[in-house]
């Protein structure tokens, strides 16, 4: 009988503490929905007792996505500290299916120099904490206990903390490889003294960074070696260099099941492309091209051979079709004429499906978009989709600019916005168009909020080619003042006019640092959330 791998989804825990990829509340839910679209069977949405920020995604995610019929269980991480294990609980409450995480770390390395504490009080609070959470989520559900540092953990005592953890009422064991330092033979030696341990009172499961480059590798070697969870992020995205990505692992044992036991996963693996692209539009972290599976280049064929052999037959060159994973590779031809039942069809072959009244928005405005442009691809239509799928309050309005600009002169800008009933005009010269307009933007907002944001990082690309294609940009902004580490704001804009494009990104992203600090009142200026400091009681 096939053994069914559970794909646990980490991208809205893990995959957020990558460098600059902080999500608000409802970025986060838009992603968790895509997760359930994709079948992943665990979501894990936050860790609660870092700031009440990730308490409210959590709970939004339990009972938005967590709380239908057939929807994929929740998770949410907790230290082994009495509060966090409540507050995680507590975040889980809606969810159908609910899997609270505890950890603490194992290694020595840790326990002297992080903890400051002794092997005997860490697996005193292990089975105090485990206890805890097993009481809180009741017998139904799952209690997850992650040994951190667990593959530099010496192996007596690592097996002694995992059995302490059972025997208090774990029902997953995770093993991770928090560094990323172990290599696939070793890794699955340690799975497997692990499965023979704990293997018929819990489900054992890995998590592996990718720090040498083997999160991928080692994941496999670990449902080699009887692991019967993964926990995976789109993109592979996460702490440093990130965690073992989800259309890697599932793409693999897809691909090659005689080497895995027939191991399979509910993974809808048509929906991998449009997740990973949604995850990287919310977070600003572009894919690198030759990312397996989901880059760029992950099915282009470029040297003559290749090409040659590829038209001869795809089975050449291609080990799975771009189908498989989402990509249809045509283009589409939209016309004023164009029926939305062939748009509705478009959208499925790309993996996206809407509900009605959506579907009516976008086919309004791929319609507008045919009379501005030739041809209206599949990446114009994805551009459109990760639009709508990226909720942007509008609290500040653009209502008009203007720039001048010439060869060898700085150039000038010119904008009104509109907040609060009222209007607001300023001017500012640049180094370009561009700048010269987000300086106006920000000498606007100075009046509007009292302070300008910092502007972390600005990017432009292209939609597709040929002269009239659309230009995306891409601009991150932080609140100026405040924390140590501020929350990173992602926006977008979309236009064939690139100046345009750039002025709504930036007050995509403005609009959105202003919705989460809610700083409605124009007296108030900005100030970043303070988020409560975890790194103490770790
Ligand atoms: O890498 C790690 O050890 C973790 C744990 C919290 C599971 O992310
Ligand atoms: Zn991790």
């Amino acid at each position: 009988m096939a053994r069914r791998i559970r794909i646990f989804d980490t991208t809205l825990r893990d995959g957020e503490q990558t460098p600059g990829a902080s999500l608000t509340v409802d970025e986060k839910v838009s992603v968790a929905k895509q997760l359930a679209r994709l079948g992943v069977d665990v979501i894990e949405a936050g860790f609660p007792a870092a700031s009440p920020g990730e308490a409210e995604a959590v709970k939004r995610i339990a009972t938005e996505v967590g709380g239908a019929k057939g929807a994929p269980a929740i998770a949410c991480l907790a230290r082994c500290v009495p509060a966090d294990v409540t507050a995680a609980a507590a975040a889980l409450a809606p969810a159908r299916r609910r899997q609270l995480h505890v950890f603490i770390a194992t290694s020595d390395i840790h326990i002297t120099h992080k903890l400051r504490s002794s092997r005997e009080e860490v697996l005193e609070r292990i089975r105090s904490c485990v206890a805890q959470a097993r009481r809180l989520v009741g017998p139904d559900h799952d209690v997850e206990f992650s040994a951190e540092d667990a593959s530099r953990t010496e192996i007596e005592f690592l097996l002694t903390a995992f059995d302490a953890a059972v025997e208090a009422g774990a029902s997953v064991i995770n093993v991770p490889d928090t560094v990323g330092y172990a290599e696939p033979k070793e890794f699955a030696a340690l799975v497997r003294q692990v499965v023979r341990l704990v293997g018929r009172r819990a489900i054992v499961s890995t998590h592996c960074h990718n720090d040498l480059g083997l999160a991928t590798a080692n994941t496999l070697a670990g449902i080699g070696a009887g692991a019967r969870q993964v926990e995976v992020t789109v993109n592979g995205l996460g702490e440093r260099a990130g965690n073992a990505s989800i259309e890697e692992v599932v793409m693999a044992l897809r691909t090659r099941p005689g080497r895995f036991g027939g191991a399979t996963t509910n993974v809808k693996t048509e929906q991998l492309t449009a997740s990973s692209r949604l995850v990287s539009y919310l977070t600003g972290i572009a894919v690198q091209p030759n990312k397996a599976i989901v880059g760029a280049n992950a099915f282009a064929h470029e040297s003559g051979i290749h090409q040659d052999g590829y038209l001869k037959n795809a089975l050449t060159y291609e080990i799975m079709t771009p189908e498989s994973v989402g990509l249809s590779g045509s283009t589409l031809t939209l016309g004023k004429l164009s029926g939305r039942a062939g748009f509705d069809e478009r959208l499925r072959a790309i993996g996206v499906s809407v509900d009605p009244d959506e579907l009516d928005r976008l086919y309004a405005e791929a319609i507008s978009l045919a009379d501005r442009k030739k041809q209206v691809t599949d990446a114009d239509l994805m551009a459109l989709v990760e639009q709508h799928a990226d909720p942007v309050p509008q609290l500040v309005e653009l209502e008009h600019w203007a720039t001048a600009s010439r060869g060898g002169e700085s150039s000038s800008g010119n904008v009104s916005l509109f907040y609060g009933g009222q209007t607001f005009r300023a001017f500012s010269g640049g180094n370009g168009p561009v700048d010269a307009l987000l300086s106006a933007v920000d000498n606007a907002l100075e009046q509007i909020m009292g302070g300008r944001p910092r502007l972390v990082d600005y990017g432009l690309r292209s939609i597709g080619s040929g002269e009239d294609a659309q230009g995306e940009a891409t601009v991150k902004i932080a609140a100026s003042a405040g924390d140590e580490v501020p929350m990173v704001f992602t926006g977008h804009g979309l236009s064939t006019n690139v100046v345009e494009a750039s002025l709504r990104a930036y007050l995509a992203a403005v609009n959105k640092l202003l919705a989460e600090h809610a700083t409605a009142d124009p007296a108030q200026p900005v100030r970043p959330a303070v988020t409560a400091s975890t790194e103490d009681a770790m």
